[in-house]
């Protein structure tokens, strides 16, 4: 059976930066204002691109993986906030579902409604959230943080990565204040993790019946200090964590075609 084409997006080049370097027979091509990268990674046809921050950018960059690009599933790797208790730097969330915080029509329909879908929560694909889940835990369930000098380990105060699994958040808001983390909280218990794309690629790709997984590494607690840093750990953790994530995600899945 052909393996099916995966797109694979991040928002911003550091977080994508290890797997376009792992990229064999690669092949660039611009549409929309955004460059799409061509090639094999560990065997499995790909193609990698940055959407850029925000929800509008995943959701046209989703549409172009799909509609242009030929792409028959989706996965997001990337950073995101903090939100639930013990989900802490470092740490992987992996989503089941994903809503978008900001998005409220009441009275025209219940808050966090998507209109005319009846949803708010939009699941991930269940089968590729469960490899994503089973190549996360092989990767970050060790004990100590997978290749990361000491150095940089110390600086972000990382311990053994924790793997979580559920609810994601995104809106079109950087959310540095620990009043605007407590909100989230207060308003959806269960959120993890807050993010500004997944949820948008998650709609898009439900509207298309393409099925997506997302991953992300929290690099901050969305709150007063979360912009401290945050451009060193995306190059120095979160890129190499996604490398890692992605390697053993296709090499799993290579072993079951
Ligand atoms: N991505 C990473 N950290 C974030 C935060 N605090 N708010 C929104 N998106 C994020």
């Amino acid at each position: 059976m052909r393996a099916q084409r995966l797109g694979i997006v991040s928002a911003i080049a550091q977080e994508q930066c290890g797997l376009l370097d792992a990229l064999q027979h690669s092949r660039r091509v611009r549409h929309g204002n955004r460059d799409y990268t061509l090639g094999r990674l560990w065997g499995r046809e790909v193609v990698l691109v940055l959407c850029g921050i925000g929800k509008v950018a995943a959701a046209t960059t989703t549409t172009s993986l799909i509609v242009e690009f030929g792409c028959e599933a989706l996965l997001f790797t990337g950073v995101a906030g903090g939100l639930g208790d013990g989900v802490v730097v470092g740490d992987v969330v992996i989503a089941d579902s994903l809503l978008q915080h900001d998005l409220d029509t009441r009275p025209l329909y219940p808050q966090y409604e998507v209109p005319d879908t009846g949803k708010s929560r939009f699941a991930t694909d269940a089968t590729r959230t469960h490899a994503l889940h089973s190549a996360a835990l092989a990767v970050f369930g060790t004990g100590c943080p997978p290749r990361i000098d000491a150095a940089t380990q110390q600086a972000f105060g990382l311990h053994a990565p924790r793997v979580h699994r559920g609810l994601i958040v995104s809106g079109d808001r950087f959310i540095s204040t620990r009043a605007g983390s407590d909100a989230l909280r207060k308003n959806l218990p269960d959120a993890l993790a807050v993010e500004m794309e997944g949820a948008a690629v998650a709609q898009v790709c439900h509207d298309y019946g393409t099925p997506f997984a997302l991953a992300r590494t929290v690099s901050d607690r969305a709150d007063d200090t979360a912009h401290i840093d945050f451009g060193r750990f995306i190059r120095s953790v979160a890129s190499v964590y996604s490398l890692a994530l992605v390697q053993a995600l296709l090499s799993i899945r290579n072993e079951e075609r």
